[in-house]
């Protein structure tokens, strides 16, 4: 690791949360906060999200290249080969009470599966053959905690595609798929995020890449991190109707609460991924999308009006919320979701990390006492 200056800072000097701190350097996605850009190996987000599959994105982030025709359908085969579940997993599914969180239900699952079905080192294949089964793992999980049957998968149907059907049993509708294939596109990747660092920190010791997406999830599953998108759901439901978002909003910010889905602590300016979320929303859910976009820019004016300067724009997690929710996605799926996407950024982000191995080993500043007399358990 190395810092941005030529100083190791001590604990007085830095931040905290390793702020600031240049961790690896990666190939994979660049983060421009300022310009507010992201970038998939060369690609702006925009094109990759208007213009390509989330299958092509997988190949992009883990060949390093965009396939073509060929190597596409090659590749989707190769998906759709992957798409089955062992037994014991499933079992393992049905044993656990369907008051757990899908969150949890992911991780176990995951784990059981990479306990019978992974060994050696971390490759293209293995990340193909773990990506492949999310889906599969969380629609399960879902169909059986409300008392239904899980179902097969449908060969026809891309990755965002199956999911929705393995959910409900109902192909979708295509403003769905389209809306739902743009946001596992723009979830893909996002820098030296916490779960990715998660992710490398446990491929870097040589462990297995399932232990290493196992740790990736629990990282995601905080509240700091992927584990409140929802929030932004109960914020539009309580708000209710349009009339109501005035009195609503300034009542929150007079009482010292943060608005939902928007700020973030590396763009300052608008999430490149918002722009296209919010398109994605207003085309799978028009007549919901009147609200949110009221909403949002309520809150951005109150925002701007309360504290001038203070850039606070609206965040991935705000359009996100509503597209989910327009395609069908109760509000506990959510970050789930968000993780059978970034799956394919931890384990593009494990392989790069096993190329060009050096265990992640940082230090910590010893603030506590060093020169303490001992006494034996019998005096003290
Ligand atoms: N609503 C109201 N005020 C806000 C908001 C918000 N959403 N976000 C920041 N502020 C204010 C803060 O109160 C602070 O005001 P002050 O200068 O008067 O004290 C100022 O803006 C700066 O806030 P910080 O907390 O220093 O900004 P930071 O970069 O640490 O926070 C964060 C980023 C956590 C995302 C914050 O903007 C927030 O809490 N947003 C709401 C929750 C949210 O949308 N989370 C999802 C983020 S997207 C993602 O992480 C994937």
């Amino acid at each position: 690791m190395s810092t941005t200056t030529s100083e190791t800072p001590s604990h007085k000097e830095s931040k905290g949360g390793l702020e600031g701190i240049v961790a690896a350097t990666t190939a994979l996605s660049k983060v421009e906060g300022t310009a507010g850009r992201l970038i998939y190996c060369g690609y702006t987000i925009h094109d990759l999200a208007r213009k390509t599959s989330f299958e092509e994105v997988m190949h992009l982030l883990w060949f390093g290249h965009l396939p073509n025709h060929k190597e596409l359908s090659d590749f989707k085969l190769a998906l759709v080969a992957e798409r089955t579940m062992p037994p014991m997993v499933m079992q393992v599914l049905r044993d656990l009470p369907a008051s757990t969180e899908p969150m949890d239900a992911l991780r176990t699952a995951v784990s059981a599966w990479g306990a019978i079905s992974i060994k050696g080192h971390p490759s293209i294949e293995q990340a193909l053959a773990v990506t492949a089964r999310f889906p599969l793992f969380l629609a399960a999980f879902h169909r059986l905690r409300r008392g239904q049957e899980p179902l097969e998968s449908r060969s026809e149907l891309d990755h965002a595609a199956n999911y929705l059907y393995l959910l409900t049993g109902q192909v979708p509708k295509d403003e769905y798929i389209k809306g739902l294939n743009a946001y596992l596109v723009l979830l893909a990747d996002h820098g030296m995020n916490a779960s990715t660092f998660t992710a490398r920190v446990v491929a870097s010791t040589e462990a297995d890449i399932v232990s290493a997406i196992v740790a990736a999830i629990g990282a995601l599953k905080g509240p700091l991190h992927g584990g409140a998108p929802s929030k932004v759901l109960d914020m539009l439901n309580a708000i209710g109707m349009v009339d109501n978002a005035d009195s609503w909003l300034h009542n929150a910010l007079a009482h010292g609460e943060r608005l939902m889905g928007f700020g973030h602590r590396v763009y300052k300016t608008e999430d490149p991924r918002a722009e296209e979320l919010r398109e994605m929303s207003r085309l799978a859910d028009p007549q919901g999308f009147v609200l949110a976009r009221h909403v949002e820019e309520l809150a951005l004016a109150l925002l701007e009006e309360q504290k001038p300067g203070r850039r606070l724009y609206t965040n991935v997690e705000f359009y996100s919320a509503v597209l989910l929710a327009a395609v069908g996605l109760i509000g506990d799926l959510f970050t789930p979701t968000f993780a059978m996407s970034r799956v394919v950024g931890w384990t593009a982000h494990i392989l790069e990390q096993v190329h060009h191995n050096r265990l992640i080993r940082p230090e910590a500043d010893y603030i506590g006492p060093t020169d303490l007399h001992f006494l034996p358990l019998s005096e003290r």
